[in-house]
Formats: C-alpha cells, sequence, structure tokens
C-alpha cells in the first residue's frame, strides 16, 4: 500500500475539518518538467506501470479535475479503467475548468461518461453555450471570477465540499497545475517523472515568479515504475 492510499483514506476527515476535499495534483512530466511536447498538443509520457497507477489513483478520488485546455487538447475520458479487472471500479466524478463554456457537446468526458461531468464556469459564459452542454447532460456551476477573470478555484473548493467530494485528483493541463500551486491550494502530489528531455510547455513557466515562496514536500518517498519514476510527497502547510 502506498502512503498516499492511507492520506486519501482520510480524506472525509480533511473535509469534516475544512470544508474543502484533499486537493492531490498527479500529473506526469519529464526530466526537465515538460508536460507535453507543444501547447495544446496531447503526449503520451508514462508507460505502462504508472499508467495503471494513474488509473488507480482516479479511482481513489471522489472526483478528478481537468482545464478546458486539456478537453481541447486530449479529450480525455476522465474515467479510471484497469484492464483485467473483473469487477467494477469506482469512477470520479469528472470536473473541468472552463470559465467561458468552451468545452464541446461532443467531447468523451460528457458523451462517454460514466459519472456526468460537472463543469465550473462563470456568469460570462455565453448562454448558446450554455443551453447546449445543459441539453447534453452536464452540470454547470457558476462560480465567482478571480483576479484575472478565471473561476476562483477557492470558491470551487468549497462548492465541491459542499456537494460532499471529500478528495480531488487534479490531473493538468500546465495552467491550472501552475493555478493550483501558486495559490498553495494543494495538498499532495504524485508525480511521475519520465525518462526523456523535452524542452516542451513547463508545468511551472521559467523566470514567473509564479510561486513566490517555495512549497515544500514532506513524507517524502518514490517508486520506480517500469522506466519511470513516481514521487510523492504532502504540501507543507504555509507559514
Ligand atoms: N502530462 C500530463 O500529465 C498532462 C495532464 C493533463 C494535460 N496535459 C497537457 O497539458 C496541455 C494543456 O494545458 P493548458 O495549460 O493549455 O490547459 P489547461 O491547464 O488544461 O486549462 C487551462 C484553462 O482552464 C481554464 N481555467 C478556468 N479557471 C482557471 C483557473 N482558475 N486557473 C487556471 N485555468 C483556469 C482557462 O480557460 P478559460 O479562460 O477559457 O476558462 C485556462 O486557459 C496539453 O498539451 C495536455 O496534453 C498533460
Amino acid at each position: 500500500m502506498y502512503p498516499f492510499e492511507t492520506w486519501l483514506s482520510q480524506a472525509q476527515d480533511h473535509l469534516d475539518k475544512t470544508g474543502r476535499p484533499l486537493v492531490s495534483l498527479c500529473y506526469a512530466q519529464s526530466l526537465d518538467g515538460s508536460l507535453s511536447d507543444q501547447p495544446g498538443k496531447p503526449l503520451k509520457l508514462s508507460g505502462p506501470q504508472s499508467s495503471e497507477l494513474t488509473h488507480q489513483l482516479r479511482s481513489l478520488h471522489a472526483a478528478i479535475l481537468v482545464g478546458v485546455g486539456t478537453v481541447l487538447a486530449d479529450n480525455p475520458r476522465l474515467t479510471a479503467r484497469l484492464p483485467g479487472r473483473k469487477t467494477s471500479i469506482p469512477q470520479p466524478r469528472p470536473v473541468v475548468l472552463d470559465s467561458a463554456l468552451r468545452t464541446p457537446s461532443t467531447a468523451r468526458l460528457i458523451q462517454g461518461a460514466e459519472k456526468s461531468p460537472w463543469i465550473a464556469a462563470t456568469s460570462a459564459a455565453p448562454e448558446d453555450r450554455r443551453a447546449a452542454l445543459l441539453a447534453a447532460g452536464v452540470e454547470i456551476m457558476d462560480l465567482p471570477v478571480d483576479a484575472q477573470g478565471k473561476v476562483s478555484l477557492p470558491d470551487l473548493l468549497v462548492c465541491l465540499g459542499q456537494r460532499g467530494i471529500s478528495s480531488l485528483m487534479v490531473e493538468g493541463g500546465a495552467r491550472v497545475l501552475q493555478a493550483f500551486l501558486a495559490q498553495k491550494l494543494a495538498d499532495q502530489v504524485i508525480i511521475t517523472i519520465a525518462p526523456l528531455f523535452l524542452g516542451g510547455v513547463p508545468v511551472i513557466e521559467p523566470w514567473g515568479r509564479i510561486i513566490q515562496q517555495p512549497l515544500r514536500m514532506i513524507e517524502v518517498g518514490s517508486q520506480q515504475l517500469g522506466a519511470d519514476l513516481v514521487i510523492w510527497g504532502q504540501c507543507m502547510a504555509p507559514a
């Protein structure tokens, strides 16, 4: 059993105490910290064993979140799939950060949904997009905007907590991971490091001082899975 499974088993306590889900950032990067090759293009970085861990992690969380950039680039299903497993496994609730409702109604996370997705938008989203997504079975959460005009992440977490979501897996992409890190809203990270240099889209933009203070991990551990290194840790609470 991985330590983060124990941490996740305490998610309900976290929700009861804070009113917010336990937030895990779970993504794959190259040795130089790139998430993908080019902006807006998908690239499979994880090998088969670490991909299986990703699907286990999806199944261990109550909800999984990506930004609309990832929906448009990768068209992910955001389901937990473990080949060979005979019994069905718990599925996370897909959540998309999408201020202006750019998610297409034909997206795989809508059409192939095990659980109907929730889209976190703002009141500025166009009415025709709202109507099309509601007709496709999506639930839209209208949330306040932050200083950049995007969905306010603290408000989103409170809203998810009120809906009983005790754990949230944040899978990407770059802008969303940066936003969670910069606002110190992550509780733990589980990062797959694939053994290649890519020089592509960085998880954290260099020199931008997006992260004002160092964000340290504690309870750090790692394991090699195939050719990949998986590293995990809890985020130290801001002083
Ligand atoms: N390696 C991995 O594990 C992994 C995982 C996932 C994705 N990816 C890659 O990441 C790339 C996509 O990344 P991306 O940066 O273009 O898109 P993204 O992070 O998936 O989505 C960013 C968009 O989310 C919306 N958003 C709403 N509220 C936000 C908030 N508070 N903070 C940040 N974003 C908010 C914004 O669009 P609006 O202004 O329209 O709301 C923003 O442009 C793709 O190449 C994909 O393949 C890699």
